[in-house]
C-alpha cells in the first residue's frame, strides 16, 4: 500500500468525460471538457457537476444557473483535448474544435451536434467546495442515442473516458 493524498481522486476514475456546455446573462456560450460529475438522488434526478472556480464556464453557470452535459464518441477526441486546454474567455472553442450547436430542448444553453447523450441541467444549490464550485442540479431533460446506449449500458469502446489529470483520455472496453 501507498499514500497518495494529493492524487486521492485519482483512485474514483476512470470517468465518462463530456462536453459540458454553458450560456450566460449576455448570450455568450462556452463548452469545457467535463469529468467530475456524480448522480445525486434518483428521486428526484439530480446531478453535482464540479468545476474550477476559475473556468469560464464557472462564470456562466453561476449568471444562468444552467448547463448541459454532452457526451461524445470517441471520434471527438481531438474536440475533447482542446475544451479541456484552452479557455472560452479567450477563444471560441466551438469554432476551434469544429463543433456545431444545436437548440436544447428546456434550457437556453446549447447542446452539441454528433454527441450520443444529452443531459440539461438547472442549477438548485452552489457549493463551495474549495478549488471547485459544485453545481447541485435538477436533471430536466435527457436524450440517448439508442445505437450507443443499449439496455441501460454504453456500447463497448462507443465513449471516451478519463483517467485523471487533464491529458488522458482512454477508450472503454470490457473485452
Ligand atoms: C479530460 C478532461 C477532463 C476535465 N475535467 C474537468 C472537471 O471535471 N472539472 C473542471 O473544472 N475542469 C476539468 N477539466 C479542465 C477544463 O476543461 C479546462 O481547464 C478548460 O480549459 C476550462 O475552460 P473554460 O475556461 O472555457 O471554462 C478537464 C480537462 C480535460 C482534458
Amino acid at each position: 500500500m501507498i499514500t497518495l493524498k494529493e492524487n486521492f481522486y485519482r483512485l474514483l476514475h476512470p470517468k465518462v468525460v463530456f462536453l459540458l456546455t454553458s450560456k450566460g446573462k449576455e448570450g455568450k456560450d462556452n463548452v469545457m471538457s467535463c469529468a467530475w460529475a456524480t448522480p445525486a438522488s434518483e428521486e428526484p434526478p439530480k446531478i453535482i457537476v464540479c468545476v474550477s472556480k476559475e473556468h469560464y464556464t464557472a462564470e456562466l453557470i453561476l449568471e444562468s444557473k444552467e448547463f448541459a452535459i454532452n457526451i461524445p464518441t470517441k471520434d471527438m477526441v481531438k474536440a475533447l483535448w482542446i475544451c479541456g486546454t484552452k479557455s472560452g474567455r479567450e477563444i471560441d472553442k466551438f469554432k476551434e474544435a469544429n463543433l456545431r450547436k444545436i437548440k436544447a430542448s428546456k434550457i437556453s444553453a446549447p447542446l452539441i451536434e454528433g454527441c450520443v447523450g444529452f443531459i440539461e441541467c438547472r442549477v438548485t444549490d452552489t457549493v463551495d467546495a474549495g478549488e471547485c464550485y459544485a453545481f447541485l442540479s435538477d436533471v430536466i431533460e435527457v436524450v440517448v442515442d439508442e445505437k450507443y446506449f443499449k439496455k441501460y449500458i454504453w456500447i463497448d469502446g462507443a465513449i471516451p473516458m478519463h483517467l485523471g489529470g487533464r491529458k488522458i483520455v482512454y477508450f472503454f472496453s470490457s473485452k
